[in-house]
């Protein structure tokens, strides 16, 4: 098998750039990205310490999917110009998959089940290849709802159902930095307190988070810090309780 991790590759200019970097966990720095010719990342810059969560608000259309899909090297939208780092690893320079086996778990909003296949499959299929995450058994601990229901047809599963599995399938993973795309998204709000439950359990497990979130309240209780989007730049970046605490930055980026 072929060892596609940065580690083990021979020292080279991205190493010196990673010297010259910051030395957090995670960061992005200065990305710039595009569909086509349209400008979306503006020069988005995000830190997030190793165990962190780091709630990344704004109001809608402000780039926060574009950042993660950015983040986790998905094709569009094209980033032209920044860093991306994680753990020592350049995701800049990688397309999907690698960033994917470099760590990066990304829960998109539409969530991505695959049809036809089951619960069990689902998760299965998410762990054919390492790094492998927590094991199947133990994810079903954590998500007794997917546990009653492995054998059944992962698209029948109601919308909160299948959020607990894009959830579950990204942490059968190896993951290192997970990426959630507005998980609370048009459920039911005691399908939104199981969600939260899981994504508490998921930040006392030490596993870097980053959330979106149209539901700011929802994502600053679990948030250690926040950064708020406008437009693609970032315009506040700073503790969750500051932006809990102030009404005036809420109102004026978040609609809250
Ligand atoms: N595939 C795409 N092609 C062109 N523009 C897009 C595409 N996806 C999103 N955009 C535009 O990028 C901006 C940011 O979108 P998005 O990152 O989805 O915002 P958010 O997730 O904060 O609601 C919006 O103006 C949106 O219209
Ligand atoms: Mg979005």
């Amino acid at each position: 098998m072929t060892d596609t991790s940065i580690e083990n590759r021979p020292a080279s200019a991205t190493d010196s750039a990673r010297l010259a970097g910051t030395n957090r966990f995670f960061s992005a720095t200065d990305i710039h990205a595009y569909y086509g010719e349209s400008y979306i990342v503006q020069g988005v810059s995000l830190e997030v310490d190793r165990g962190e969560v780091l709630a990344l608000l704004g109001r809608n259309g402000a780039g926060k999917t574009s950042t993660l899909r950015a983040i986790a090297r998905v094709g569009t939208p094209e980033v032209r110009q920044g860093e991306i780092w994680l753990d020592g690893q350049a995701l800049h320079e990688m397309k999907s998959h690698e960033a994917a086996i470099a760590g990066v778990g990304l829960v998109p909003e539409d969530r991505r089940i695959i049809q036809g296949l089951t619960v069990q499959e689902n998760l299965e299929l998410a762990q054919i290849a390492e790094p492998i995450g927590w094991p199947i058994e133990l994810l079903y601990e954590r998500f007794p709802r997917l546990a009653e229901r492995r054998k059944q047809e992962a698209t029948t599963m109601s919308g909160g159902e299948q959020q607990m599995l894009a959830v579950a399938r990204a942490l059968a993973r190896n993951v290192k930095l997970l990426l959630l795309d507005e998980p609370y998204e048009g459920l039911a709000p005691v399908i939104v307190q199981e969600i939260e439950r899981i994504v508490r359990e998921i930040k006392e497990a030490g596993i870097t988070t980053i959330i979106v979130e149209q539901n700011a309240v929802a994502a600053l209780k679990l948030a250690d810090r926040a950064v708020i989007l406008d437009s693609g730049e970032v315009v506040f970046d700073g503790t969750a309780e500051t932006v809990l605490n102030d009404e005036e930055l809420r109102h004026q980026y978040l609609a809250i």
